[in-house]
């Protein structure tokens, strides 16, 4: 049996199976407690689901060690110090919170250690704070919601009132989409941010926004309070006077059916959704959803990408942390979402975007493609690196 599927099965690590070459030690860090457990482990079952399917395809075996960073960046920061310092690991993977990024960077930048990036966007990782270490197979907050800045204007929206959360990511994917509605000519009448993880009544600020002459509300939440906030902002009456949209972790797959009724008519963008019509994603659906008894979310498929990237930087030849970081840079290829690559400006991912419509389907609520947006390439945003090796 691979030891990938031992790894997954949480047998690996008690198992003493003798050392070969092309063992690469692997340090899954994700959220399997807190406001992202449910993206934690969507994440870890896609990126376990691809070391299953493409592992026949290297000579590597991948050994994996879980820590769960609870969404707390300095709980997350001795978890990676861990990993590095005690296990370790040739190579890191996971990172769901933008904040938890931010604390990280410089550890495993200091370290040289290779970390694919399965979730968080925070924009600083792949600009001013980039490293040769840190390849992302997610997104980036801005690249999600700057083209639904003009998206909207096009729309013929005029006035908007934002709403985030109040940690990195909220602050970065509303800067995102603003810099763009504003550059088309729209206004932002209103913004607030709400304290991460510790709202539990969003009432106060769907006031305010009623009352800020808005023609639409904006939003960045995801996990348990986008949960929350969609429930909350159809039950205060909001939903057919204000129309609600956002980035499209709001109502994604993983919980749009928690969020159930509230979630239909929401409008927002995001870089995978399940419904795209290609050969790739039509696969991926199947698999996952054969071993998950679920559709496959964003946070699957980042999973799933992160580790079809490890599989193809062993392939060509990579087997230690400067080598893995080197290879993880240079990967491309077809997935689920299209083409994929990495800008090597950056090393973040280049994809295109999806504007879609959450709409009750046959089977629970689904998600109506209405616009492709073509891919566009981060700004450098001051990153400047050089390659690990050679
Ligand atoms: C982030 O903190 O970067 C983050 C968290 C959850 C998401 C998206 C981004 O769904």
């Amino acid at each position: 049996m691979k030891r990938a599927t031992l790894a997954a099965l949480g047998l690996a690590t008690s198992l003493a199976l003798p050392a070969a070459a092309d063992d690469i030690k692997v340090g899954l860090l994700l959220p399997f407690s807190g406001v992202y457990a449910a993206l934690g482990n969507d994440i870890e079952a896609g990126f376990t689901l691809a070391l299953d399917q493409f592992g026949s395809e290297t000579d590597a075996t991948f050994d994996i060690v879980r820590e769960d960073t609870e969404v707390k960046p300095p709980v997350a920061l001795a978890k990676a110090k861990k990993l590095i310092l005690q296990d370790k690991v040739d190579v890191m993977a996971g990172i769901v919170s933008s904040g938890v990024l931010g604390a990280v960077r410089d550890m495993v930048h200091g370290a040289g250690v290779p970390l694919i990036v399965a979730n968080a966007g925070n924009d600083e990782a792949t600009g001013s704070a980039c490293s040769p270490f840190i390849t992302r197979m997610s997104f980036s907050n801005g690249q999600v919601n700057r083209p639904m800045g003009r998206w909207m204007h096009d729309q013929g929206i005029r006035k908007v009132y934002t709403l985030a959360p109040d940690y990195a990511a909220g602050r970065q994917m509303i800067d995102g989409f603003v810099s763009t509605f504003t550059a088309a000519g729209g206004e932002i009448v209103g913004q607030e941010f709400t304290p991460f993880q510790k709202t539990q009544d969003f009432g106060p600020y769907l006031a305010q926004a009623k009352a800020s002459g808005a023609e639409a509300v904006f939003v960045f939440y995801a996990g348990g309070e986008a949960i929350s906030f969609v429930k909350q902002y159809d039950s205060f009456g909001l939903k057919a006077e204000l129309p609600l949209y956002g980035s499209g972790f709001l109502t994604s797959p993983l919980y749009v059916n928690a969020e159930g009724p509230a979630a239909e008519g929401v409008i927002t963008a995001l870089h995978y959704v399940p419904t795209i019509d290609s050969p790739e994603n039509a696969a991926f659906v199947e698999a996952f959803t054969e071993r998950t008894g679920r559709v496959p979310s964003e946070y699957a498929v980042q999973g799933y990408d992160s580790g079809r990237a490890l599989i193809e930087a062993t392939r060509a030849g990579a087997n230690d942390r400067a080598s893995l970081s080197d290879a993880l840079r240079q990967v491309s290829f077809e997935g689920p979402r299209g083409a994929l690559s990495i800008d090597p400006a950056t090393n973040n991912i280049v994809q295109p975007i999806y504007v879609y419509e959450t709409v009750a389907g046959a089977e629970g609520l689904t998600q109506k493609v209405l616009a492709r947006l073509p891919a566009e390439a981060d700004p450098v945003n001051g990153c400047d690196m050089a390659p690990v090796s050679n």
